[in-house]
């Protein structure tokens, strides 16, 4: 109990000064819990609400591709110029430095390697997301492939009762079969499935039209960077996401493969936060890479 000699008596009332109501930059979450929110405030800067997330999930289905080798090496001096780090649950024990000040978007389901079929069929249990502090979950959603549609669509839906129960965001990643046509109709789609399914964050990839996805999508999209491609178009797909409604990026490849990946990063960060066209974020590149 706390001593209750000499207890200062109640005086600071404020009176005549409301107490504020303190709104929520993020589409579509004004409705969400607390720690959900204060979760989504972690990856996604409250100033602007956008996020620079750093993908380097790859491992889980195509083992130690380029870039990804040694995580530790190639990675973690990246981590001070992201707002989120997507990773496996395996390499965050392994490699990432608990200490490190990153939220963590955890790839929370697993199934195939790049040797088989697109087919995640197993979700992570909610004490182990709870275990690692995940500041999200990420499930992939494979829409239009007759296989493994259902079972994605029930694996985020599974996904969304663990976050609901434990407050942990999820994101839908929409994984394209390679029979599918990437343009905006496909992704508005795939997209919106995942909001209705219960995403909270939904990760795509930029088409033509993508204006009609961000808009017809009721929570926050990011975008993946996808293939390597040279630094000044991937500066310019950064811009044309962010442009056209996108609430930011998670982006690997075009990162962790760049000849200058800090220097990438840093610029990719000036179009999501500092709103640099792409000519301008390519030029930060040239002068931080020298
Ligand atoms: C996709 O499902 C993977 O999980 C990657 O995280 C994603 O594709 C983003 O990486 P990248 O920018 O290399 O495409």
């Amino acid at each position: 109990m706390p001593d209750m000699d000499n207890f200062k008596e109640a005086s600071a009332f404020g009176v005549g000064t409301p107490q504020k109501t303190v709104g929520f930059p993020l589409k579509g979450c004004g409705n969400l819990d607390w720690g959900m929110k204060n979760r989504l405030a972690r990856i996604f800067n409250p100033k602007d609400g956008r996020s620079l997330m750093l993908a380097c999930d790859h491992g889980f289905i195509m083992g130690p591709t380029g870039g990804v080798e040694r995580i530790d090496l190639s990675i973690v001096p990246l981590l001070k110029y992201a707002d989120c780090l997507m990773c496996t649950r395996g390499i965050l024990r392994s490699v990432i430095p608990p200490t490190a000040d990153i939220p963590v978007c955890l790839r929370s389901d697993a199934g195939t390697s790049i040797l088989t079929n697109l087919n995640d069929n197993v979700v992570i249990a909610a004490e182990e997301a709870v275990r690692v502090n995940a500041a999200a979950m990420a499930v992939m959603v494979a829409i239009g492939d007759e296989l493994t549609e259902a079972k994605t669509v029930a694996n985020l839906y599974h996904t969304v009762d663990i976050g609901q129960k434990y407050g942990i965001p999820v994101m839908g990643v929409t994984a394209v079969g390679k029979q599918m046509t990437r343009d905006a109709k496909y992704f508005r789609l795939a997209t919106r499935m995942c909001a209705e399914n219960g995403a909270n964050i939904v990760k795509t990839y930029y088409t033509e039209g993508f204006e009609t996805v961000t808009s017809s999508c009721p929570v926050p999209i990011v975008i993946a960077g996808g293939k390597k491609v040279p630094e000044r178009d991937a500066l310019e797909l950064a811009y044309r996401a962010i442009n056209d409604g996108a609430a930011g990026v998670d982006m690997g490849r075009n990162v962790f493969q760049s000849e200058h990946p800090a220097a990438m990063i840093r610029s990719v960060g000036a179009v999501i936060h500092k709103g640099l066209k792409p000519a301008e974020a390519y030029e930060m590149y040239q002068d931080l890479a020298k």
